[in-house]
């Protein structure tokens, strides 16, 4: 029987963007039809083993292009953008399966289905780009996305504090204001998309609180309060700081209690 640790090898080493689309979505159809091995049986390699595509050529975030919305190339040079995001997120989703074993195998189905909606958004806004002549990979994208990956690869704790609970928990915060915007430009294809993606976003936050908030418990650890800890101590090494205007509704439908929701305005700025 085909193994989810194989499919998580192949898509974080070997494939070009087509192949790890299909790879993404054969795995999903898999494990919902009980085809899927979950038992680890392949070693973990190191993390600066995996491997990205060569385009998009990557930038370090101040030599990125203007978004502008006023203009069709600033429309563009959005949407590729997040592109990029999602595509990166795909990565997100089979890295966290990839290194971090014996775990219950729901924690895998869990993040597999998280990396079959990646690939979905990736795919929606590759098709958007597409109407505007462009494809994934013709502009730069910036190349800060992987660092927390990077970051987190030895504690499944920090992983999940800090990519669904922080980065992705950060995207339930500015994507509203962004829809916004497209609705006032009249943009219904721009806003359909982003709601879809936002509505599934909610459920990958969700899911990151799901399984810090289990696995705390399972090693006697006092949730909330580590969470804290994990946080101040990342910005105390990496610099920068909470970024302030919660969505409080949102985050609290992914897992957010009333009083972290409180810890975190008190901490932002
Ligand atoms: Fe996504
Ligand atoms: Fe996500």
């Amino acid at each position: 029987m085909p193994n989810i640790f194989d499919y998580a090898e192949k898509t974080l080493h070997h494939s070009h963007c087509e192949e790890l689309l299909a790879l993404t979505h054969e795995a999903q159809r898999l494990a919902m039809n009980g085809e899927l091995n979950f038992e680890s049986l392949n070693s973990v390699r190191p993390i600066e083993k995996v491997y990205f595509p060569e385009h998009p050529i990557l930038l370090p975030p101040r030599d990125m292009p203007k978004r502008k919305f006023t203009t069709a190339a600033g429309l563009a040079a959005f949407f590729h953008a997040i592109a990029h995001v999602e595509f990166v997120a795909i990565y997100l989703a089979w890295d966290i399966i990839y290194r971090f074993r014996d775990l219950p195998e729901e924690f895998y189905r869990d993040w597999l289905r998280v990396a079959d909606e990646e690939a979905q958004h990736f795919s929606l806004l590759r098709g958007r780009l597409q109407k505007s002549d462009i494809d994934y990979g013709d502009l730069p994208a910036h190349s800060g996305l992987w660092d927390l990956a990077q970051h987190t690869s030895n504690d499944i704790l920090i992983r999940l504090a800090l990519v669904p609970r922080n980065m992705e928990a950060h995207g339930l915060d500015v994507a509203p204001p962004l829809i916004e915007k497209f609705k006032q430009i009249g943009d219904d294809d721009a806003v359909a998309i982003l709601t879809r993606i936002l509505n599934d976003e909610v459920g990958h936050v969700a899911m990151g609180s799901k399984w810090f908030n289990q696995l705390c418990e399972e090693k006697g650890l006092n949730a909330e309060r580590y969470y804290q800890t994990l946080l101040l101590a990342y910005y105390d090494e990496k610099g920068g700081h909470l970024k302030a205007n919660f969505n409080r509704e949102l985050r609290r439908s992914a897992g957010f209690s009333e009083s972290e929701l409180t810890w975190l305005a008190a901490h932002s700025h």
